[in-house]
């Protein structure tokens, strides 16, 4: 089968399409045929082993998982026996960045818990922009920021891969949402459910007297005093991505803000779970969220694709058709 194969660490320029051998599933693996794939962050580390840190987890001298490709959607060709859930010919989706990636080749094998059936409403390319940004989203808002119906919701950074499904969960969970995005996505935000805009060429957010129950600071950066400023009493930050200042801010300050207010700061980091997979294909189903795609590259183009996800301006998400 041909793969992208990433045999050290680097730029995209050391990303080979190769011919390699179709890997067999075990007992409780299926193989699938990749339909599609798509761009995370994560796929950008284990490209480039930068934070070094990362290595731990990826392989200290080389990439330990040598076909990148977290995010999958394609057709089930063949399944392992003590496989229950999946059989062939069924269209799936899933998130292969805890369970070795792999998802930059015509096919794969995946753990069939971590598998869910593909929204029957979307293409492949657009099932498989779903899998890591929705769930993050999901995770940050369910979980993390524990969203009720009514709350008002600013997402730092609201026009990128996580950023579009943040919008659409917010509003989907019943709260009201000011998206915070450059005056070329003023209108996306708004189509997808974006109550108010601000458009930060235009404001500085500094300036801004609105209080939020929920601030999710998705990409770019604020300092976290000015998220301070902009909690209510209660209200909840949760750092989900963005410049590398603000994810520091809020490790180094977070334990003491909360701890001298109602006011809370925290971390996240996303886990790969069937059950939210499952959820966002019922959303996506009833016509609640839909995935905003930015662009779409052939496997052959996944270097292409990487130059274009790393300067970080990407509307929605960056696709991968195999
Ligand atoms: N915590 C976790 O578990 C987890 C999981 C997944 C991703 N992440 C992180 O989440 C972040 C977002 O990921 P993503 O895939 O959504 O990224 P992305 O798709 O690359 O985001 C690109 C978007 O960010 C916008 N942007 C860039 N600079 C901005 C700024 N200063 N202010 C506001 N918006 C800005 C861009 O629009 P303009 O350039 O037009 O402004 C563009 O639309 C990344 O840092 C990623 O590492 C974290």
């Amino acid at each position: 089968m041909k793969a992208i194969i990433s045999e050290r660490y680097g730029s995209p320029d050391t990303l080979i399409l190769s011919e390699v051998p179709v890997p067999t599933p075990k007992e409780n693996q299926v193989l699938v045929r990749v339909r599609a794939s798509s761009i995370n962050f994560g796929n950008y580390v284990l490209l480039s082993g930068k934070p070094r840190l990362a290595r731990l987890v990826f392989g200290l001298m080389k990439p330990k998982y040598p076909i990148p490709g977290g995010d999958m959607a394609g057709i089930v060709e063949a399944v392992g026996a003590n496989v229950t859930r999946f059989h062939t010919g069924d269209e799936v989706f899933g998130d292969l960045s805890s369970s070795g990636f792999g998802a930059f080749a015509e096919y794969v094998v995946v753990d069939e818990k971590i598998l869910a059936l593909k929204p029957t409403n979307l293409l492949f390319t657009e099932a498989a922009a779903v899998p890591m940004a929705a769930t993050t989203a999901l995770q940050a808002i369910r979980d993390k920021g524990k969203l009720k119906i009514g709350q008002k919701v600013l997402i730092q950074g609201a026009s990128g891969g996580v950023g579009t499904f943040a919008i659409q969960i917010t509003k989907a969970s019943g709260a009201e949402v000011t998206a915070v995005v450059s005056t070329r996505n003023v209108e996306i935000a708004k189509s997808i459910g974006a109550d108010k805009v601000i458009d930060y060429k235009k404001v500085d957010i500094k300036n801004h007297h609105q209080t939020y129950d929920l601030i999710l600071g998705v990409n770019g950066s604020q300092s976290i005093t000015t998220y301070k400023r902009m909690l209510k009493e209660n209200g909840v930050f949760i750092h989900v991505g963005g410049e590398s200042s603000q994810m520091y801010q809020t490790m180094v300050q977070r334990s003491w803000l909360s701890m001298t207010g109602k006011k809370k700061f925290s971390t996240f980091l996303q886990r790969a779970n069937q059950k939210d997979l499952e959820l966002m294909k019922e959303l996506i189903e009833e016509g609640k969220i839909k995935p905003v795609i930015d662009s779409v590259y052939s496997l052959s183009d996944v270097p292409d694709a990487f130059r274009y996800f790393e300067q970080g301006h990407s509307q929605g998400k960056v696709i991968i058709e195999i």
